[in-house]
């Protein structure tokens, strides 16, 4: 594999690599882009052609084509290493001499595409045919790579057992753990597993690195039967992650980021209908819930979400669910409202794929949408009021962006004829989610008011540069949360005035870097007063414990050599020292 790794780094230039992703400008000899990484106004995410490297002072992350990739489609090595193979034209190949043994990982990853091949090879003319009244062209057929699992009960199964591309056999555990199998009913005929999917179109469903990590299968006309669920899917395993997996994904990323958004529905022959209409930019949550951790996914390649979901009630509750998840996740999201009764497979196929891309373009906003919903079946101001307190307020509460949020506020007061601070402050009495920390791209992590309990910050800043970023930032705001006047002067006092000169003598581009990982470091709601005072109090306090221990070395020195008057004065220093600093432990 590393001959592989060779061959894609020759190939693949870390520009081509990331331009894909963001827009890159020339900067001297780097090139400089809004860090996708985190949130950020101002670039200060630089890629080196050179070094073939990118780093972001901004969110100090750094790395090379791999780690790239890795990071932006949320991807273990492998599949990062699949995905830039891909696009290099380079064939992944394991070392000779079984040296570089594939681990359970690869073979999982492998039984599931002998399964895919097989099911596809066996697709019949019978589901052809369903395929196609549906209006599936046989070109979304082999590219979405349909099949078919036949009738007997271990057709794929004793295939699997039999062979795999590499030569060795597939064990029934591994069967079973890939969601493929299940626990024969029949043991005492001797069989101990038979196939999860049998009399099924099937429906195989990827990871972002286009590596199928599971199933989704449909029966159709005289295979179905009143006991069996129209659909059947994959059982959660070690690949198949269902809150993480959406599907159409891995054939959706490039359409995504053209677009700049993405289009989510619910059902598979929804998302193939769609794709065939020329939105490739639809994902599908088929039958699992949408959840944050799938907007993250989404954030990588956009922030702007359309839901289409069905226009039935459930439909209704569970674009309302979809799109709380989303903007917890920090997208934006709008709603495309579908005609009655009517799911987008249904739209495109009775009023063509025109009558989608309307409803795709006048998705409404999701807060216009819900006013607009509660508006028309108002019972009365009282009741529209109340409503709107009880049903539009906690999606607010979701949104990541203050700046959203108080447009949204305006819009709200407007609507309902109320002032302004009336709606702030319902807002204000929600619970505010929390904005989730880790993942690549959910930049606001929330920071507790008690920086004590460690030396280093979260991301590597010191505390006297954790609070000279918060000024910076604060400066920067029209309207700052905190008074900067009055903390530059705290801040001077805290840190010492030598120190104090050299942060503002900091070259120009570190103070950006400061003031954007700051930014980007606090959740809206953290209180920023009370940050300060405690960060300020903690510098303060070191500065002081640092002057103590030199104004005691100088007493030992003073009293060894006898220079009396010299010694009494360092020990009222030293004094004075302790005593303020167990005033400010106090205040601690
Ligand atoms: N689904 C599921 N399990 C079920 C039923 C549905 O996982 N037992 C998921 C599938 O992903 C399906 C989606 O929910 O595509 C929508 O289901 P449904 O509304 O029942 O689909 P239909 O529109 O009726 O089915 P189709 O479009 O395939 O005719
Ligand atoms: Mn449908």
């Amino acid at each position: 594999m590393s001959d592989t790794v060779q061959q894609v780094k020759d190939k693949l230039s870390i520009v081509d690599v990331v331009s894909q992703y963001v827009k890159l400008e020339r900067s001297g000899s780097s090139l400089r882009a809004r860090c996708p990484f985190h949130a950020e106004k101002t670039p200060s995410f630089f890629v080196s052609p050179e070094r073939g490297t990118y780093h972001c002072f901004g969110c100090d992350t750094g790395g090379d084509i791999f780690s790239f990739v890795q990071a932006i489609e949320g991807l273990d090595f492998k599949g990062a290493l699949k995905v830039l193979a891909d696009k290099a034209g380079v064939e992944v190949v394991y070392g000779r001499g079984g040296k570089e043994k594939k681990d359970e990982r690869d073979r999982l990853f492998e039984l599931l595409e002998v399964a895919t091949i097989y099911y596809s090879s066996h697709l019949t003319e019978e589901a052809k045919k369903y395929l196609k009244e549906r209006g599936m062209s046989a070109q979304t057929i082999s590219a979405f790579r349909l099949g078919w699992a036949g009738n007997e009960w271990s057709e794929l199964t004793d295939h699997l057992k039999a062979k795999s591309a590499s030569g060795g056999k597939f064990t029934e555990k591994e069967i079973l753990e890939a969601g493929l199998g299940k626990k024969s009913e029949r043991a005492s005929a001797g069989w101990r597993i038979s196939d999860k999917f049998r009399n099924r179109i099937v429906f195989p469903i990827a990871d972002s690195a286009g590596r199928v990590v599971g199933f989704s299968g449909r029966t159709f006309g005289e295979h179905a039967s009143p006991e069996a669920p129209k659909y059947l899917n994959s059982p959660e395993t070690p690949l198949f992650r269902k809150s993480r997996i959406l599907y159409g994904f891995d054939r959706a990323k490039g359409a995504m980021r053209k677009h700049n958004f993405a289009v989510l529905v619910e059902g598979q022959m929804d998302l193939l209908a769609s794709h065939q209409a020329g939105w490739t930019n639809t994902l599908a949550v088929s039958g699992t819930a949408f959840t944050p951790e799938h907007a993250t996914l989404i954030r990588r390649m956009t922030d702007n979400l359309v839901i289409a979901l069905d226009a039935d009630p459930a439909g209704i509750k569970a674009a309302g669910r979809a799109a709380r998840a989303a903007l917890q996740g920090g997208l934006n999201v709008k709603v495309a409202q579908l005609p009655n009764e009517c799911d987008p497979a249904d739209l495109i196929e009775k009023e063509g794929k025109e009558a989608w891309s309307r409803c795709i373009r006048d998705a409404k906003d999701i807060i216009t949408f819900l006013l607009d919903v509660l508006e028309e079946h108002s019972k009365g101001p009282d009741w529209f009021r109340r409503s709107v307190e009880s049903v539009v307020l906690p999606y607010l509460s979701d949104m990541r962006s203050p700046i959203a949020r108080e447009q949204y506020v305006r819009e709200i007061a407007e609507r309902l004829g109320v002032s302004e601070s009336a709606v702030a402050d319902a807002l204000a009495q929600l619970p505010r989610v929390p904005a989730q920390g880790g993942e690549a791209r959910s930049d606001t992590p929330a920071m507790s008011a008690t920086p004590e309990k460690s030396d280093v910050s979260p991301r590597g800043l010191g505390r006297l540069k954790q609070a000279y970023g918060i000024l910076l930032w604060q400066l920067s705001l029209p309207k700052p949360q905190i008074d900067t006047t009055r903390y530059l002067s705290e801040m001077e006092e805290a840190a010492g005035e030598e120190t104090f000169k050299n942060l503002k003598k900091l070259p120009e581009e570190e103070q950006e870097a400061l003031r954007f990982s700051v930014e980007s470091l606090y959740a809206e709601d953290v209180n920023l007063e009370r940050e300060m005072q405690a960060l300020l109090r903690v510098i303060h306090r070191q500065r002081l414990m640092e002057e103590l221990d030199i104004a005691t070395m100088a007493l030992k020195q003073a009293e060894k050599s006898a220079k009396e008057k010299e010694a009494e004065r360092l020990l009222a220093v030293c004094k004075m020292l302790t005593t303020r600093i167990a005033q400010l432990h106090e205040k601690v």
